[in-house]
């Protein structure tokens, strides 16, 4: 899969906002700060394409970029950083749940978690309600240059344990670094199997 182009299109501050184009999406999403936006730039070889930043919650809207005048690649806003009152029954905004459970055109979400961390509670809430949404996932670990290969094996292993409990097939699982560009590869295969389906 060669990115030959990537260019911003729009960012959308709700589902009706979104281009009403038909061409096949992959959002990325996942906590505040995980590194959805330098994901994308990895992805696309562009730095600076979308905006990142050391102080989560950068992104705030949806934001679209264009490849190869074919497919977009989307860049959601965090979850689990904004506060999340009681009443609310996920700790996810309604801006994710409405462009995830009803975009029509969402080829595929990939679902970012931090390298250092074990299983978090709001990564399982997300995961278990993406897979009842029946949305075609992958889980991609971030940040793997700051732990060690096989500290971030043991992190996968338990996820993938927490995962079983609802799911029998384990999703794709694919670790990355958007410092040293490991995992680009492997997320640009995924994408274009995505694409060939
Ligand atoms: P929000 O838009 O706030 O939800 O954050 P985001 O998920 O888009 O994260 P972003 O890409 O802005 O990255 C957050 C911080 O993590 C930045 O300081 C990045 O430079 C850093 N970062 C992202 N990916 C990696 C990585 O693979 N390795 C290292 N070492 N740092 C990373
Ligand atoms: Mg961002």
């Amino acid at each position: 899969m060669k990115i030959q182009s990537a260019k911003f299109q729009t960012s959308a501050p709700s589902l009706d906002h979104c281009p009403g184009w038909m061409r096949r999406e992959f959002a990325f999403v996942g906590r505040s700060n995980v590194g959805k936006s330098s994901m994308i730039n990895l992805l696309t070889n562009r730095n600076g394409l979308a905006k990142v930043s050391a102080l989560p919650g950068k992104t705030q809207m949806i934001n679209f970029f264009v490849i190869n005048d074919d497919w977009s690649l989307v860049d959601l806003p965090g979850y689990g950083f904004a506060k999340v009152t009681k009443d609310r029954k996920f700790g996810f905004s309604e801006l994710i749940r409405d462009y995830i459970e009803r975009r029509e055109n969402l080829a595929g979400v990939f679902v970012l978690v931090d390298s250092r961390l074990p299983p978090q509670r709001i990564d399982l809430e997300f995961l278990e309600w993406l897979d009842g949404c029946g949305v075609r996932h992958v889980l991609v670990y971030t940040k793997a240059d700051k732990v060690t290969p096989a500290k971030v094996r043991a992190t996968v292993d338990l996820m993938l344990a927490e995962i079983a409990k609802w799911r029998p097939e384990p999703p794709e699982v694919i670790v990355t670094s958007s410092k040293s560009g490991n995992g680009r590869v492997d997320v640009l295969r995924s994408i274009s199997r995505l694409l060939q389906s």
